[in-house]
């Protein structure tokens, strides 16, 4: 007993000390960053907000000739505070001995990076990660994007991307977690854990950065860079929640977004940046701007040039000018005007500064790049198994109405088709800026290491002309070639694997489509297969939700592979051939029709929900109203059974929910079991469900296991209109069940 006692007081007094020290370590790095502060000329305070893009690639529309020189100058004279896009030893050495060495005070610079879904070892595109709901395989995910990219000099990633949306014409729902604010908070608490790790300083972590911030889920039509207009009530229920929790999480920057949001440009918007984030919030980070997005208030016709742009920019708490040079072209000049408080200057030097302080720069400017980390880690092999590892987790299985799959390794006459099947590129995805090109394991290389008979034909060329990051694909309308000889193979074939999809670069910024077909003649072609074998596994390799209205009705087997990075063709095969029993579960609805978008799980009773025998009623004439594959929707080569579901109200607004599940199938499998509220009656309507907890559990074939979930204020609450959290007495549903649809309910009184 005395040893258990001395041992409590041990753990805790430890506690004491490791909580002094980390204090004292902030106390520590903010009076270092005040003495520096005090050395630095206003140029140089100005020069941390300053990033530029390296001189050689360009994420975004890149300058006019001749500033490679410009920026080095300033480099030279303490003027540049980060660089974006440039990794590697030699060119992150390169750089950082500049600023070390030629500048006055000798600041180290920050090196960002698009590090979204892996860096050489890619992982799935995050939307397809989502569809894993599993927290561990996510944060492995950032993990090795860390190490990978820190081992190249790379101290920060712009990501999490957190933007929550309900609009499959938006390419960058590739990037993001789907639509729901409680999936997509979690999912990004995850990333910036795997990348933040527990210390900032070590050499294998690297700051995170929520973006963007915000609305940019919910631009008009779908497309990047426009008009954001929505309610304060979906800001303040869908939109802010992801970006609370990673401030909560302590990501330690954010990115502000291209769009305006309720008439305002996000990076000209003192109520998200100032009153919200560093207000509400308490965020000791800073914000970084997207790409030239101070500049881009002109465009928005919200700044008269690029002076007044820069004033408005930094009044409203946007820290950094990434590659716009507004800050560094007039920011002192406001300054001596007296239009600008040298006070905000400050500010935003010392958040730069103090991340700067927390990642070890200013101890060791050279820690992060070294040429034996450099040459171990980049795809290594433990790095290579989990992304197949996280890759088989995130595939969906959504429709098996046949004994086609699992597929045995003795099948014979296989025939495989689509020109996406023996892509090397495309599993890739969008986001992928330090990968070397068709570096993934295609499909038909990862079946072959199960089984080798099979014939492969592409059925249709997929593209003309180029295939670049920056470039518009130019989808082939017209040249059927190939489609004899993949109709002559399917004929003479027992099973038929049609890849079917987007290209990798048909989705991603830059990229909204205003059809979610298949593109090209690709419809066409599974059409003509499917008159001569009906014995078609269908795998979707997309980068977004898809109409599969028509391969819903006609196809057995479908399946959604998304872009599953450099393991793709393992992760599919694993799945095919029942090594593997799939997992995933939808975060983002399939519409049946894109005219249904924008939508969600989340929809509302509407003063007419119900069908009546006449048309008035909340309804479209020529298509269902619900989705195709509805929100959390995902097959398993088993069945799972729920039952004696328990609701318990146990006082003080806090909700204890019991489920029983059990495995009635054959095989062991993996299941998320979902839990989703209804406030039946708020000061503000409330959706007819929202998903308020999850747990991916494992069960053998027959077992069974009790999951609990506790619902407290936090759940049970939501915002109101003046961005108020609310909390009321009254009646709620709960659903608990492996999707949005169905599944057991049950009543209890708040
Ligand atoms: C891009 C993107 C942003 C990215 C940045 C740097 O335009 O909007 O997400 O991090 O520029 O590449």
């Amino acid at each position: 007993m005395l040893w258990k006692k001395i041992k409590r007081i041990l753990a805790s007094a430890s506690l004491v000390l490791l909580a002094a020290q980390s204090f004292a370590s902030n106390d520590d790095i903010d009076s270092k960053v005040d003495s520096l502060l005090e050395k630095m000329t206003l140029a140089e305070k100005i020069g941390q907000m300053n990033q530029y893009n390296g001189f050689w690639d360009a994420t975004g529309p890149a300058p006019e000739e001749g500033f490679a020189k410009l920026k080095y100058d300033h480099l030279r004279s303490g003027l540049v505070g980060s660089v974006l896009n440039v990794s590697g030893y030699e060119r992150v050495r390169e750089l950082q001995e500049v600023a070390v060495n030629e500048t006055r005070l000798g600041i180290p610079l920050i090196f960002g990076l698009d590090v979204i879904h892996g860096h050489k070892t890619i992982f799935p595109i995050p939307l397809a990660e989502s569809a894993s709901w599993d927290m561990d395989a996510i944060e492995r995910s950032a993990r090795v994007g860390a190490v990978e990219s820190a081992a190249q000099g790379i101290n920060w990633t712009f990501a999490p991307m957190v933007d929550i949306s309900e609009d499959a014409r938006w390419g960058r729902v590739a990037e993001g977690a789907g639509e729901d604010p409680y999936l997509g908070a979690h999912i990004g608490v995850a990333r910036i854990k795997g990348f933040q790790g527990e210390d900032l300083a070590a050499v294998d972590t690297i700051a995170a950065c929520a973006k963007h911030f915000a609305g940019y889920g919910f631009a008009e039509g779908g497309r990047d860079y426009n008009r954001v207009d929505v309610s304060p009530y979906t800001l303040h229920n869908t939109i802010l929640p992801p970006f609370k929790a990673a401030a909560e999480a302590g990501v330690k920057t954010f990115m502000n977004s291209f769009n305006t949001l309720n008439g305002i440009p996000a990076t000209g918007s003192a109520f998200l940046q100032r009153e919200i984030l560093k207000g509400k919030w308490g965020f000791e980070g800073f914000v970084v701007s997207d790409w030239a997005s101070i500049r881009e208030l002109i465009a928005h016709s919200y700044a008269e040039d690029d002076k007044q742009a820069a004033e408005i920019a930094v009044k409203a708490g946007s820290d950094m000018d990434m590659e716009g040079y507004a800050y560094i072209n007039h920011l002192e000049q406001l300054v001596k005007e007296g239009k600008v408080d040298e006070a905000l200057i400050n500010d935003a030097a010392r958040r730069v500064l103090r991340v700067k302080f927390e990642l070890g720069l200013f101890e060791d400017p050279y820690r992060y790049s070294n040429q034996e980390r450099e040459q171990e880690w980049l795809n290594h092999k433990t790095h290579m198994a989990a992304a197949r590892d996280v890759a088989k987790r995130s595939i969906v299985l959504l429709k098996n109405e046949s004994s086609l799959l699992p597929l045995s390794k003795k099948q014979k006459n296989i025939a495989v088709i689509g020109p996406l099947a023996n892509d090397k590129n495309s599993p890739l995805g969008t986001w992928r800026v330090s990968a070397d090109d068709n570096t993934a394991i295609s499909l038909v290389e990862g079946l072959k290491q199960y089984n080798e008979n099979f014939q492969y034909e592409q059925g249709v060329k997929f593209s003309v002309g180029k295939e670049t990051f920056a470039d518009q694909i130019e989808v082939n309308e017209t040249d059927r070639t190939g489609f004899e000889e993949a109709k002559q193979l399917a004929q003479s074939s027992d099973v038929v694997i049609m890849m079917l999809g987007e290209h990798g670069f048909q989705s991603g910024e830059g990229r909204s489509r205003t059809k979610i077909d298949l593109p090209g003649l690709q419809q066409e072609l599974l059409e003509e297969i499917y008159a001569v074998n009906k014995n078609i596994i269908l795998l979707v390799s997309s980068g977004r939700p898809l109409d599969l209205s028509w391969a819903h009705k006609h196809i057995p087997t479908i399946v959604q592979t998304w872009q599953l990075g450099t393991q793709s063709g393992n992760a599919i095969a694993d799945v095919l051939f029942g090594e593997y029993n799939p997992s995933g579960k939808l975060p983002m609805s399939f519409p049946r029709s894109v005219g249904q978008l924008p939508t969600t799980y989340r929809l509302f009773s509407t003063g007419r929900g119900t069908p009546k025998p006449v048309v008035f009623w909340s309804h479209y004439i020529d298509e269902e109203s619900d989705a195709l594959y509805p929100f959390g929707h995902g097959l398993s080569y088993t069945t799972f059974e729920y039952s004696k579901l328990k609701v318990k109200a146990l006082g003080e607004n806090r909700v204890q929910v019991k489920v029983n599940v059990k495995n009635t199938g054959k095989s062991a499998g993996e299941e998320v079991v979902q839990l989703y509220i209804r406030d039946r009656f708020a000061s503000t309507v409330r959706p007819v469900k929202e998903l308020k907890g999850f747990e991916k559990i494992s069960l053998a074939s027959g077992k069974s296991k009790t999951v609990t979930f506790m619902l407290t204020e936090k759940e049970l609450g939501f915002y109101n209109a003046k961005g108020e959290f609310l909390v009321e007495k009254g009646a709620f549903d709960v659903m608990v069940g492996g999707g949005s649809v169905g599944g057991e309910t049950a009543q209890f009184e708040l």
